[in-house]
């Protein structure tokens, strides 16, 4: 396995509730390193940019207005496996169908109040640390 790096957002209903301690404290449990982290308020054409690649889908606008309803948390996990053990740590992106232990099943509250974003591959995080990180920003 290769050390890898992954994306990661703490959504605004992490936030809103004080719950960036408790989500950092179960992605470092499982290993993974916090090596970039930044609380911003996006705008809306960072959101837009951000999630461009679903701009057909019918949920974009309601998801858009609620990633800048409130502050995020903006990461970057290195780890061993990073992304696919990023993605097993927070679980499926519905909470209903989120394994027990995971980010989502403990703390989302809806499919889009879902508490945390990663990356669902390499390249994707690679695109995604760049878009919100330069290379001086993260210290492994
Ligand atoms: P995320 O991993 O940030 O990537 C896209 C987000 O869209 C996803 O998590 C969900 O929070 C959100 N979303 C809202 N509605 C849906 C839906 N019906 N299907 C998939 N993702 C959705």
């Amino acid at each position: 396995m290769a050390v890898e790096r992954t994306f990661s957002i703490l959504k605004p209903d992490a936030t809103r509730r004080n719950l960036t301690g408790k989500i950092n404290a179960k992605l470092e449990e499982s290993g993974l390193r916090i090596v970039a982290q930044r609380r911003v308020q996006l705008t809306r054409t960072q959101a837009e940019g951000f999630y461009a690649v679903h701009k057909a889908r019918p949920f974009f606008n309601d998801l858009c207005a609620f990633m800048i309803s409130g502050p995020v948390v903006l990461q970057v996990l290195e780890g061993e496996n990073a992304v696919a053990k990023y993605r097993d740590v927070m679980g499926a992106t519905n909470p209903a169908n989120a394994a027990p232990g995971t980010i989502r099943k403990e703390f989302a509250e809806s499919i889009e109040a879902n508490s945390v974003h990663g990356s669902d591959s390499l390249d994707n995080a690679a695109q995604e640390i760049a878009y919100f990180f330069s290379q001086c920003e993260i210290v492994g």
